[in-house]
């Protein structure tokens, strides 16, 4: 059985707690373990080792074309294995590491596993703003591919819990720090091209970065169906709970309809709401994923909110919508793949559901 060793994530000299030890030592053995970020849980391990990354894509069951995030503690670990650091990705280190943004840069051959970035020329890196995923990452010293810790398609880790629920068994161990704090996963941002661009939208927001460094461009992928995503793992059905789930655009009203229409076929449905909103519903489960007036309070809870649907057994989920700015991009961005792109709207209600 995997080993959850509970950190404290506040102490001081988190170091040379014996369980962060233990933890830095299985991975310089290209073992796995699961550690807490600022976003979500990660499953790492050494990427230097093509047999410790083949474990991680093992434990989740992902597609081996799409590659991972490396983890790193200090910025001069980036010399080992990128060719240049553009101006701009330097400008972003500065004002965003640690925290939850990742770039892409072009990489320099033979120093990761080729597994690792699924054999592109570019990788991808951050530095997590979390005490415990520093003090392991500094413990073993070496760069750390870390995928989340959830099997493929699943909703991303939040707690340890979640990552027992998926990966037991199939993991040395977790480091249990806790509730992971933004809830969605890191901005992904490449800085390859003259003009950055966003590839995956996350904690950090379109509207911060441009703050720093201009104009940043959007992956026309993120609201075309049709166009190929420049992130590999854009491309796979993502967070999806077991019911179909429905993003609805209109009023509350509207969406109760839809729940009573469901209910007389005989289906258990279930709503996701915010706290605002969750008296307007009346159906067989009603959760309230954090309040629309503080988005960041609803991707914290966005991921938990999704696998409680599947631990009650509803048949459907309808989702509302929320506004796609700041931190909301990420949140509809995830929403939607969970829903594979599935949506009803008042104004022109769609009869294949
Ligand atoms: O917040 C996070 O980023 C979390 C925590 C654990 O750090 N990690 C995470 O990793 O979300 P993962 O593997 O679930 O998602 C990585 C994303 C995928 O969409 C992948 O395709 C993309 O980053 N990616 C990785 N390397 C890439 C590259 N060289 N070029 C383009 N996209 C890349
Ligand atoms: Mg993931």
């Amino acid at each position: 059985n995997t080993k959850v060793w509970k950190v404290d994530k506040y102490v001081d000299n988190l170091e040379s707690n014996p369980h962060v030890v233990d933890a830095a030592h299985l991975i310089r053995e290209n073992e796995v373990v699961a550690l807490p970020t600022e976003t979500v849980y990660g499953l790492g391990g050494n990427a230097e080792s093509d047999a410790a990354v083949a474990k991680i894509f093992a434990a989740k069951g992902r597609p081996g074309d799409n590659p991972l995030i490396i983890h790193i503690a200090e910025k001069v670990q980036l010399n080992r294995f990128v060719t240049e650091i553009p101006a701009k990705a330097e400008v972003l280190m500065d004002k965003f590491w640690p925290g939850p943004l990742t770039i892409i840069f072009n990489k320099k051959d033979g120093v990761l596993s080729e597994k690792a970035t699924a054999g592109l020329s570019t990788v991808a890196v951050r530095m997590p703003d979390h005490p415990v995923a520093l003090a392991l990452l500094k413990k073993c010293g070496l760069p750390v591919a870390a995928p989340s810790a959830n099997s493929s398609g699943k909703p991303s880790p939040t707690k340890a819990e979640h990552v027992i629920d998926d990966l037991n068994g199939k993991i040395a161990g977790v480091l249990d720090g806790g509730s992971t704090g933004v809830g969605v996963e890191s901005t992904v941002v490449d800085c390859t091209e003259e003009i950055p661009v966003i590839l995956r939208p996350g904690g950090v927001t379109k509207e911060q970065l441009e703050v720093v460094i201009g104009y940043v461009g959007v992956d026309p992928a993120l609201t075309d169906d049709e166009a190929r995503p420049k992130a590999p793992g854009m491309k796979y059905r993502h967070y999806a709970p077991n019911a179909p789930l429905f993003m609805v655009s209109g009023t509350s009203r509207f969406l109760q309809h839809l729940v009573e229409e469901k209910q007389q076929e005989g289906l258990r449905v279930g709503v996701l709401t915010t706290e605002e909103q969750v008296e307007a519903y009346q159906a067989d489960l009603v959760l309230a994923c954090g309040r629309r007036a503080e988005l960041e309070s609803v991707a914290a809870a966005l991921y938990e909110t999704l696998r409680r649907f599947n631990q009650e057994n509803v048949d459907i989920i309808f989702s509302e919508m929320f506004p796609g700015t700041g931190v909301g991009h990420a949140i509809m961005n995830r929403l939607q793949k969970a829903a594979g792109n599935r949506m009803i709207s008042e104004k022109a209600p769609t009869p294949e559901m």
